[in-house]
């Protein structure tokens, strides 16, 4: 086998992404047979000791505690923005400049302005660029893709896409910094919008195409919270939770729901889409399996199969282990990985590009619009 190109990372961001990205550039060598081996060649962090113990953790070669030095630095070519929101701007405009490919962490920014000016600098600079909604590659997602552009479900009427959480309840939970800059609508941008149904509607904009117009309703349950960094009883700006209703330019009909606020949920992304021929559900606590029923099936056997999605014909499979053993949430990291590598390999853009993701941050502003003027809202491209 020929000798294999390094891919120099700089990872910046040591949290819950840190982890899972750093994850899947080790693994991805292992298991996919790519032109590039990722090299894990820096981490950045704010301070030396947290950027120390990540790159023991995990195994990069050198630290920084400063982002922009990551990103100026010579022997990187690859820039990792797994920071909070209100990060992504800054430091992908300047890893564009430095002519670096980059994967940055959804949602592509706080808000379409921010993320405009994303695409035009990497747009400009001719630089390989993705968005990390990284659902898509879970296989049974991927597959539920296949089978829509296989015309499987025939004409589409209904998209329903719900994402639960609840661990905001609490009035005393305190807003802002480390671990809570989620509740902080300074540095996320807005809660649920562009936390959770950025996800559904990435995942919904893939499977089915466009959306024309929405109307909305959010509601802020607590409306005060202390913030963690000034250590004041502060207003909370961020939406709790999000109900929207929305028209595909193919027609179908949606709803898409999202809260924190659901006792007993910690993380149901579910969606389900009903064709005139045939329905697919999916359920991310049982990621390996898409439920699929087809009316053009035998009448007396008629019902929703439960497809595992473990057999090597499926996407992705035949990368890991024996059919019938199913993979996980990580793995979907591992697919992102292996599809840039390719892509740079190709040289082709690999979806969501910043462009396609820009379009996913123009239904959270139109949302967020209709939630705050009461009306229906037409996405502005
Ligand atoms: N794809 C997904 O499913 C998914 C899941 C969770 C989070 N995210 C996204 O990933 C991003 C990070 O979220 P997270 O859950 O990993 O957050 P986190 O709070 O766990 O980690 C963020 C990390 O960034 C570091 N950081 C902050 N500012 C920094 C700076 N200036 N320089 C260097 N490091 C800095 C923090 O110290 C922390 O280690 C967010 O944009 C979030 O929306 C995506």
């Amino acid at each position: 086998m020929a000798s294999k190109k390094n891919l120099n990372v700089g990872m910046i961001g040591c949290g819950f992404m840190g982890r899972t990205h750093s994850n899947a550039f080790r693994k991805v060598g292992n298991f996919f047979d790519l032109e590039y081996q990722p090299v894990l060649k820096a981490v950045c962090a704010r301070t030396q000791a947290k950027a120390e113990a990540f790159a023991s953790q995990w195994g990069y070669e050198s630290t920084e505690t400063d982002w922009r030095k990551l990103v100026e630095r010579k022997d990187i070519d690859l820039v990792e923005i797994c920071t909070p929101n209100d990060s992504h701007r800054e430091i992908a405009m300047a890893a564009a400049a430095a002519g670096k490919m980059i994967i940055c962490e959804k949602p592509l920014a706080r808000n379409s302005e921010e993320g405009l000016d994303m695409v035009k600098a990497v747009e400009q600079a001719g630089v390989a660029n993705l968005v990390s909604y990284n659902y898509r590659r879970v296989p049974a997602v991927t597959m539920a893709r296949q089978l829509i552009d296989e015309g499987k479900l025939g004409k589409i009427f209904h998209y329903r896409a719900v994402f639960l959480q609840d661990w905001t309840i609490s009035k005393d939970l305190p807003q802002g910094g480390t671990a809570l800059w989620r509740l902080d609508a300074s540095v996320a941008g807005s809660g649920v919008t562009g936390d959770l149904l950025a996800h559904c509607i990435d995942t919904a904009l893939w499977l089915n195409g466009s959306i024309d117009t929405v109307t909305a309703m959010t509601e802020t349950f607590v409306k005060e919270r202390k913030h963690n960094l000034t250590g004041q009883v502060e207003k909370v700006g961020i939406d709790d939770a999000c109900a929207f209703l929305a028209r595909f330019r193919n027609g179908s009909l949606a709803t898409f729901e999202s809260t924190r606020y659901a006792r007993g949920h910690k993380a149901l992304y579910v969606f389900e889409i009903n064709g005139e021929h045939a329905s697919i559900a999916w359920d991310l606590h049982d990621l390996h399996r898409l439920q699929y029923f087809d009316h053009r099936d035998e009448g007396i056997l008629r019902g929703w199969r439960s497809i595992h999605v473990t057999d090597g014909e499926h996407p992705y499979m035949d990368k890991w282990w024996v059919p019938g053993l199913q993979i996980g949430y990580e793995h979907s990291f591992v697919h992102q990985a292996a599809d840039f590598i390719e892509g740079i390999s190709k040289g082709q853009p690999v979806s969501p590009t910043f462009r396609e993701a820009l379009e996913t941050q123009q239904v959270c502003d139109a949302v967020l619009r209709s939630a705050a003027n009461g009306t229906w809202e037409k996405i502005k491209a």
